[in-house]
């Protein structure tokens, strides 16, 4: 089963609400992405546009959203309606191998855990580079295939809002099911799990080279003085990691 992101758009925004969210996943990812005054940026499965309009807020100049879902480009405009910031959102596949216009930047996070094999693992890192210049350079968002090698697998994120089930042991195409409770319900979103070195060899494939993966970093909370341990667990179990790359 592959998730349906048309029914479960409402419910997926209300999800980006939770702490993690905002402490870690949107934190990291700016640090990472630096600086983007002035360069345009495509959001390769954008959602609802989360990170998209965070994107152009830290200063990008041409920002594009695109999306497979409806549904979730549909949410996406209605925010750029409701709060303009110039951004255009389209209905397109990651997968589609001919881009019109190519970016400076591309971020497509949680978009490959939608690989269920190295080809289709492939084909959308093909797309990705299709996206963006010479030179120009993709950053995106995994959840962690190191869940696995954990003695404990998967780690306990229940405290986080967060629970994934995995099969009981590692193969490609595995699917990882995450349960995200929210306050008055819980949804089930399902991913695939695909190793380390098949993101490496898909993205050199496409053409990208200085790929690297790097650990999220915590957000400093300046309202509370000492979260105690609180985080530790979400720190020393990374849910997700971060690959960026130059597209040669
Ligand atoms: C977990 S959501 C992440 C949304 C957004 N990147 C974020 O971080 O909030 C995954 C998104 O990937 C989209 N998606 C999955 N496969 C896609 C594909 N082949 N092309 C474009 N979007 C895709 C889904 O529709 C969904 O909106």
């Amino acid at each position: 089963m592959t998730t349906d992101y048309n029914q479960i758009a409402n419910q997926y925004k209300k999800a980006k609400e939770q702490p993690w969210r905002i402490r870690t996943e949107l934190y990291s990812m700016m640090n990472l992405i630096g600086d983007l005054t002035g360069k345009s940026v495509i959001d390769v499965a954008c959602g609802e546009g989360w990170l998209t309009r965070e994107l152009r807020k830290a200063g990008a100049g041409e920002v594009v959203g695109v999306d497979i879902s409806e549904e979730m480009i549909k949410l996406a405009r209605w925010q750029e309606a409701r709060e303009p910031l110039g951004i255009e959102y389209r209905v397109e596949d990651a997968r589609a191998t001919e881009s019109a216009q190519q970016f400076d930047i591309s971020v497509s996070n949680w978009l490959l855990v939608y690989a269920h094999d190295r080809e289709e693992l492939r084909v959308m890192c093909r797309g990705l580079a299709n996206r963006i210049k010479p030179g120009g350079r993709f950053v995106t968002l995994i959840t962690n295939p190191a869940l696995y090698t954990w003695q404990s697998h998967p780690p306990n994120y229940r405290k986080y809002g967060i629970e994934a089930q995995l099969p009981e042991s590692a193969y490609e195409g595995a699917p990882v099911a995450l349960t995200v409770h929210l306050e008055d319900q819980s949804i089930v979103i399902e991913n695939y799990y695909m190793p380390i070195d098949a993101h490496e060899s898909a993205l050199r494939d496409a053409g990208f080279r200085d790929v690297a993966f790097h650990n999220m970093t915590l957000a400093p909370d300046p309202q509370v003085d000492d979260e105690g341990d609180y985080w530790d667990h979400w720190l020393k179990y990374p849910f997700f990691i971060m690959i960026d790359g130059i597209k040669a």
